[in-house]
């Protein structure tokens, strides 16, 4: 284990210790209590509301590995199934994104030896944006691929791409059991290894399958960055764990995976791409020079970081409840990602305060937003709408908004800072 973190667990805890670490079993710490909340991705009907389910929304991390994790969720097949409405090719953003990892993936891992043909899994394929890249009539066809996809709405979109996909969870699969799948030389998961409470399962299949010299790409958001930006609308119950690089490491080690490298990427508002294979951790590397040079955040502190960061959290929410009163005139909302749910049930923000929110995603539209019902309606009517005041839910967003949005005189609200 990395020893550069000092910190007094028995002064800091604020919470109860009732929750068991999911990685490493030690008692948990709770930091933030966000309230009731809904199911983030889950908008729906009029006629649904009376059977909404609501759960705790509380966030921990481990005294132990340090992973900060939600307490309760919902079960995941309430989640991640026919009615899940996140597509990632709505994002123009993420869609070259995802074009841009398929080239890296080709210029460095094609291997050398043109009778070997490579292998490629995706954890979470949701509408193929990304390894549509590799299906067969692409420049990258002659990849053998497989994406893993619970959630049957996006699943199919995939398989009208022709990505191949296996609807059972990655981590229950038996392998080899699946058509004696091979070993995999690169594994991609973006944003979708943060989703799955049995991180122990992922991390066993994946250690299955990846080849001795394969490569696991894994994107998510930094919860420095989180932290740094009081983006706490990034809390909900589909972000199981939130990692700092030191707890990816120490969770890693359990199973004999390394860092090998990583870099800061500026996807969903400021995400790592780790780069990971089989062997030890790297303690006096690069890698440990990188941890140190973040001193001021709390891969330092963690402990100390995370508790006052859940005062603050309390006090941001409050600020913006202000904010959004003192503002003169309605307001409208841009954009329904699954963090509005988060952020408009904490802040107590209904229809009565954002009017209704325009979005792009043909199966959000029509529909309410979770837990405060704000009405979702399509993007079409949104140049003609002259209300000044909106509300910037897709921040993460805000470059590409910016521009498609450019000449429009609004009065755009950013729920977070230090963008
Ligand atoms: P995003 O922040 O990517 O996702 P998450 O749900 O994980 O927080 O939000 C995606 C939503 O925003 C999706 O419903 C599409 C919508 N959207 C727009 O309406 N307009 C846009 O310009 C973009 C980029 C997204
Ligand atoms: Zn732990």
């Amino acid at each position: 284990m990395a020893m550069w973190f000092p910190g007094d667990k028995a002064t800091l805890c604020k919470g109860g210790h009732d929750m068991i670490c999911r990685v490493c079993k030690a008692k948990c710490v709770q930091f933030l209590d966000l309230g009731k909340q809904p199911i983030a991705n889950n908008f729906l009907t009029k006629a649904q509301f009376k059977d909404e389910l609501f759960y705790d929304l509380t966030i921990y991390y481990c005294p132990e590995c340090l992973t900060c994790q939600v307490g309760k969720i919902p079960k995941m097949s309430e989640v991640f199934n026919d009615g899940y409405s996140f597509y990632t090719g709505t994002s123009e953003y993420m869609t070259r994104h995802f074009e841009d990892l398929a080239l890296l993936i080709k210029d460095r891992y094609t291997p050398a030896d043109p009778e070997h043909r490579p292998v490629i899994v995706e954890i979470g394929a949701n509408d193929g944006t990304f390894l549509q890249h590799f299906s067969q009539d692409r420049p990258l066809g002659h990849w053998l691929t497989m994406g893993f996809e619970p959630s049957g709405s996006v699943a199919k979109v995939a398989k009208e791409r022709g990505v191949r996909i296996c609807e059972t969870p990655f981590e229950k699969c038996e392998f080899p059991g699946i058509g004696n799948w091979p070993k995999t030389d690169v594994i991609v998961s973006a944003n979708t290894f943060a989703h799955i409470p049995d991180r122990l399962g992922v991390l066993k299949n994946i250690k299955k399958i990846l080849a001795a010299d394969g490569v696991w790409i894994n994107e998510e958001p930094y919860l420095g960055k989180l932290i740094e930006r009081f983006a706490f609308d990034q809390f909900y119950n589909e972000h199981v764990f939130y990692t700092s690089i030191t707890s990816m490491i120490r969770t890693l080690s359990m199973f004999d995976l390394y860092i090998d490298s990583l870099e800061f990427i500026e996807t969903h508002g400021g995400s790592i791409r780790y780069f990971i294979k089989h062997g030890a951790e790297d303690t006096g590397g690069s890698l440990a020079y990188v941890i140190r040079s973040l001193s001021l955040t709390f891969e330092m502190y963690p402990e100390d970081r995370l508790m006052t960061f859940g005062d603050l959290v309390q006090t941001r929410i409050t600020t913006l409840q202000n904010e959004i009163r003192n503002v003169r005139g309605p307001i409208i909302g841009y954009g329904a990602p699954a963090k509005m749910s988060t952020i408009t049930n904490a802040c107590g923000f209904g229809p009565d305060v954002i009017k209704k929110v325009y979005d792009t995603t043909p199966s959000k539209i029509g529909k309410f937003s979770p837990g405060s019902h704000i009405p979702v309606v399509s993007y079409d009517g949104f140049k003609k709408d002259r209300t000044k005041n909106v509300f910037l839910f897709i921040w993460n967003h805000k470059e590409e908004v910016m521009k498609k949005e450019a000449g429009s005189k609004r009065n755009w609200i950013t729920p977070v800072i230090n963008m």
